[in-house]
């Protein structure tokens, strides 16, 4: 049976308790009165996989700035970004940010990038971060893509990449800086 296109958010406690069941091995039906029988006797063994699916399927994206605290510094913990120990001043930045782009699966943040710049001829991307269950869903590729888009007349673009992160960018467009070489002063310990 095939797992339907959108669950009711009333059965996601159900749903839990069958991963809950799925992880200890079990084999258990999902058979409370109020689930709608198409789906009720789904078995339940591939539970967590079939709800993430779902769930990962519906992904909006929104230009808001006004972003739950909660939810950033879950989304910069669990990429270990240092800035996730300064969550007030956090907000803050992303708040004064020129924009921010952040995706939604289910009301749930899962991932964001922010552009600072002059208004005509630079622009800097300082933060991109997905949540790691969602990495390689195109996810970042799609922020990157509606940041280039608002700034697209611009003369330069610039990311400072994670090492791990340069095949991303110049998969999404971006190129070495030619002979330059990236410096700061930051008091973060992480990167
Ligand atoms: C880097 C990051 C933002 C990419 O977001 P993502 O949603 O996982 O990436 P996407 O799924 O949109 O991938 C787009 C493309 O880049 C590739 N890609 C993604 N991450 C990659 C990586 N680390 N190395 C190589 N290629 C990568 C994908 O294969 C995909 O290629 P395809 O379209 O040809 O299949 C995300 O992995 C992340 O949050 N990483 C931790 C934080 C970080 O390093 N941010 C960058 C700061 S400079």
């Amino acid at each position: 049976m095939n797992w339907p296109e959108s669950v009711p958010s009333a059965l996601e406690p159900a749903i839990i308790d069958a991963d809950i069941a799925a992880i200890r091995g079990q084999w258990i039906l999902l058979a409370a009165d109020d689930l709608n029988s198409e789906y009720a006797d789904d078995r339940c063994a591939n539970g967590r996989a079939r709800r993430q699916e779902w769930r990962m399927g519906v992904i909006d994206y929104r230009s808001t700035k006004e972003l739950p605290i909660v939810d950033i510094v879950n989304l910069y913990k669990s990429n270990e970004w240092s800035s996730a120990q300064k969550p007030e001043i956090l907000l803050k930045a992303l708040k004064n940010s020129e924009n921010v782009i952040s995706a939604w699966s289910e009301d749930r943040l899962i991932g964001l990038g922010n552009a600072i710049s002059d208004g005509c001829l630079v622009v800097y991307y300082p933060h991109l971060l997905v949540l790691p269950d969602y990495h390689g869903r195109g996810v970042g590729r799609e922020i990157i893509r509606q940041l280039k888009e608002i700034y697209k007349d611009f003369h330069q673009h610039i990311i400072v990449s994670e090492f791990n992160a340069v095949n991303f960018y110049q998969s999404v467009g971006f190129s070495r800086a030619g002979n330059t070489v990236p410096m700061w002063i930051y008091e973060g310990n992480d990167h």
